[in-house]
């Protein structure tokens, strides 16, 4: 049995079916359901304003002024305050990393210069982002249009936990450009009212990248889908914003180009520090809206509920650090070596995996940033092949469907990546016949 909305969510649904019937109508039931309690919250904020002698209220231990600490911890970190080591952060993040980001965002999309937008909320990873997404926008039975070739996680979290029905387009068309016509058609097969759209450029698993007119036709099927009825999510994967090589592509988010594009879309920017800042394991993402003002403090209200009910927010600690970082003097430089380096990779992949001596054994798909080169082997099953590396040459890499083998290039000396691809080569000539794909 349904259970009764609190009076609460009652409240805060209404002013959002004023301020944006739009956001409303794409709320999952949770996302209807769920509020941020002003129980503790709003008695320990109360405190913060009025009492001036003593406060019993948090949870937290405090001894002369000051957070508790252990000493072993603190050792460990000695540039960051207890505070920004230990403290509870706000629900939705550090505000000054949430400004910090966005001016990041600004910055790296000029598109979005004169766009008033909110701060971008943090999440534990951008995984917890879409698992907030999913949570906030997503029935079981809900339509999200998906690729063929994609990060897998995407079907474990919206398919196989949230029971959303995915459709899917081929990614590439057959001259291996993206394939706006699979990807209208597809979105044209849809009736419903509401519908969810992933991006992810640079993709995963191939590296590609959209062109700016790729970028534009992309924007209008969605505008077209939307001008019939369709109120849509679009969901903006950026993990690999900034990694950008070739000039032929677009070196800024299509969710520049979304922002703004039709009353029926809401597009969410999902990015962090996981690539961008080579911070893997800290676990810092985002989730940018392109609101401000009320409709924003509608949403902010219903994703604190989500986070308060799993992480309660993303690591003080982390977000200490990408902030400390983000404002150090040597940010701008090191990124910039980095990036190099990863170009320089990401060059030498293209140039070997696509000489002509290798020409009957794969085909190169269009790779233009990102981590990957993706080769689709003409005549071998990828996953014998995958494993045969492994046990033959100790050589790891990723097998998707049938045929396609991921080399992640980012994880490679530049003088290592010829010694892999000819490693895949060998293996596809010895065992042709044994890896033979029916045909
Ligand atoms: C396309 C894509 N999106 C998201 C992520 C995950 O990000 P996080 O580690 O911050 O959860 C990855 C990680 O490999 C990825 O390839």
């Amino acid at each position: 049995m349904m259970q009764p909305l609190n009076p609460i969510a009652v409240e805060l649904n209404e002013l959002m079916k004023n301020l944006s019937p739009v956001v409303y109508s794409l709320f999952s039931d949770l996302g209807k359901r769920i509020y941020l309690p002003k129980g503790i919250l709003r008695q320990s904020a109360e405190v913060q304003e009025k009492a001036d002698s003593l406060n019993a209220t948090r949870a937290i231990a405090i001894k002369d002024n000051q957070l508790m600490s252990l000493d072993v911890l603190r050792q460990l970190i000695p540039d960051l305050s207890v505070e920004s080591a230990f403290a509870y952060p706000p629900i939705l993040g550090n505000t000054e990393l949430r400004t910090l980001w966005q001016a990041h965002i600004r910055k790296e999309n000029p598109l979005l210069e004169n766009i008033e937008f909110n701060l971008p909320v943090v999440t534990s990873g951008m995984t917890q982002g879409f698992s907030i997404l999913a949570d906030l926008f997503v029935n079981s039975g809900d339509k999200l249009i998906l690729p063929d070739m994609i990060w897998g996680n995407y079907r474990l979290l919206f398919e196989t936990k949230m029971g959303a029905e995915v459709s899917t387009y081929t990614f590439f068309n057959t001259v291996k450009k993206f394939n706006i016509d699979g990807f209208k058609r597809t979105l044209l097969e849809h009736t419903d009212e509401k519908l969810l759209i992933l991006l992810n450029f640079p993709h995963n698993p191939t590296g590609y990248s959209i062109t700016e007119t790729e970028a534009s036709e992309i924007v209008e099927s969605i505008v077209d889908c939307a001008d019939c009825g369709c109120n849509i999510l679009v969901m903006v994967d950026d993990a690999y914003a900034g990694f950008w090589y070739d000039s032929e592509v677009m070196h800024e988010s299509i969710f520049s180009k979304l922002v703004g594009c039709h009353p029926n879309v809401v597009p969410v920017k999902i990015d962090g520090a996981t690539k961008e800042e080579y911070a893997w394991g800290l676990r810092v993402g985002f989730l940018t809206f392109a609101f401000k003002d009320q409709v924003m403090s509608g949403i902010e209200e219903k994703l604190s509920g989500i986070i308060r009910t799993n992480t309660s927010g993303a690591a003080q600690l982390s977000q200490s650090i990408i902030l400390k970082a983000m404002k150090s003097s040597n940010y701008e430089e090191e990124k910039r070596k980095n990036y190099e380096i990863l170009k320089t990779r990401a060059e030498k992949a293209k140039l070997i995996a696509t000489n002509k001596k290798y020409a009957g054994l794969w085909e190169v798909y269009p790779s233009h940033a990102g981590y990957f080169i993706c080769l689709n082997l003409r005549l071998s099953n990828a996953e014998k092949v995958r494993q045969a590396l492994l046990h033959e040459y100790g050589i790891g890499t990723i097998s998707l469907g049938e045929r396609d083998l991921r080399i992640a290039y980012s994880c490679l000396e530049e003088d290592e990546i010829e010694e892999v691809i000819s490693a895949i080569a060998q293996i596809v000539q010895s065992h042709k016949i044994e890896y033979s794909v029916n045909l």
